[in-house]
């Protein structure tokens, strides 16, 4: 079955539109389990750790992972995490070598691959992570792959504002506390901290409106608060600018080096460019790079503008051949000798 199909039965795992498969639910459950069964079929010893994240190991240094997650954002797309596991279990296939994972949560904090470096069981030795870029570098450079160098940082959390509820017909505008308002002015400022920190960006993705009556005054709203910056002073800025307490905090991490240098050399022996990026995106490689696993990723060019976390995501099938074949030689080249399929 090509990659293409398997992206597509995981996509309608959810119903749509989208991709609808959060953390922890029966969809998240459903893809691990389609995905296991692909493992089995391709012959591969499978395992499920302690946090529910699915393992897929051949015979021979399974000790190199390669991989991503399963779950996705509401109404997300078809690439973001699958391509990573589902292009990792060919590459496992083909090179006769490694493991491939599915780690659980990503899309939520990276709850599947922190709670593995928080403890107890041993890490990988590397790991390698296909993903879709997510955005508009490759596509404007002309190029179908690229290489990480670093991974943003990023903190998460909330802010509650309080007001009083009220009639929205008898209350006086001048005696409202209205805390839906304050949440709306709170949002601008947002927008204008990270407006004024270079590389920074925060988001207000979710609102909770308390009681929720179209014909009732707001009394508490919760809003989400996303914010990432290139590095830990500016996120430590934002993160002051914005005020808020981070429910969890990513710091930005550092691709390795050798990983990165397999992927580049791949990318230049087929006579492609050696395109190096930055990721805006939250990864599981991060996780793992700062928990000292050597880590690296490759990129797939981005259509349609680099649109992600969306239906429209969009990677080609040709683009994505050619990060199939760069992961599966870079997996051979980490995990040692050539294989016998490599190499006939
Ligand atoms: C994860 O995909 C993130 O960066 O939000
Ligand atoms: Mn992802
Ligand atoms: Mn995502």
């Amino acid at each position: 079955m090509s990659i293409l199909d398997r992206l597509e039965q995981l996509y309608a795992i959810g119903g749509g539109p989208g991709a609808n498969r959060p953390y922890g639910s029966p969809e998240e459950d459903a893809a691990h389990a389609l995905v296991a069964g692909w493992m089995r079929k391709a012959g591969l010893e499978v395992d499920v750790d302690a946090h529910g994240n699915l393992c897929g190991r051949s015979g021979r240094r399974v000790d190199i992972w390669v991989g991503s997650h399963l779950d996705s954002v509401p109404h997300g797309g078809r690439f973001d995490g699958p391509l990573g596991v589902v292009g990792g279990l060919e590459a496992v296939e083909l090179a006769g070598r490694g493991a491939v994972v599915a780690f659980r949560g990503e899309e939520v904090g990276c709850i599947g691959s922190r709670a593995l470096c928080a403890g107890g069981t041993a890490l990988p030795a590397g790991f390698l992570e296909l993903h879709i870029e997510q955005g508009p570098v490759l596509e404007r450079a002309g190029a179908a792959l690229g290489v990480v160098t670093s991974i943003v940082g990023y903190a998460r959390g909330e802010l509650v504002f309080e007001g009083r509820a009220g009639h929205a017909g008898t209350t006086p505008m001048d005696g409202r506390d209205d805390a839906l308002v304050a949440a709306a002015e709170a949002i601008l400022r947002i927008r204008e901290a990270a407006r004024a920190i270079e590389g920074a960006v925060a988001t207000v993705g979710r609102l909770t409106v308390e009681p929720g009556g179209s014909n009732v005054i707001p009394e508490r709203v919760r809003i989400s608060v996303d914010a990432r910056a290139p590095d830990a002073r500016r996120l430590d800025e934002l993160i002051a600018a914005i005020g808020f307490e981070p429910v969890h905090r990513t710091p930005p991490a550092a691709m390795a080096e050798e990983p990165k240098r397999v992927l580049l050399d791949e990318l230049e022996s087929r006579g492609l460019p050696a395109v190096e990026l930055p990721s805006g995106a939250g990864h599981d490689a991060g996780i793992l790079a700062a928990a000292g696993v050597p880590s690296a990723m490759l990129f797939v060019r981005s259509l349609k503008g680099g649109v992600s976390h969306s239906p429209e995501e969009l990677s080609s099938e040709e683009d994505i051949a050619l990060a199939v074949d760069v992961l599966t030689a870079s997996l051979v080249r980490l995990a040692g000798e050539a294989s016998p399929a490599m190499s006939s």
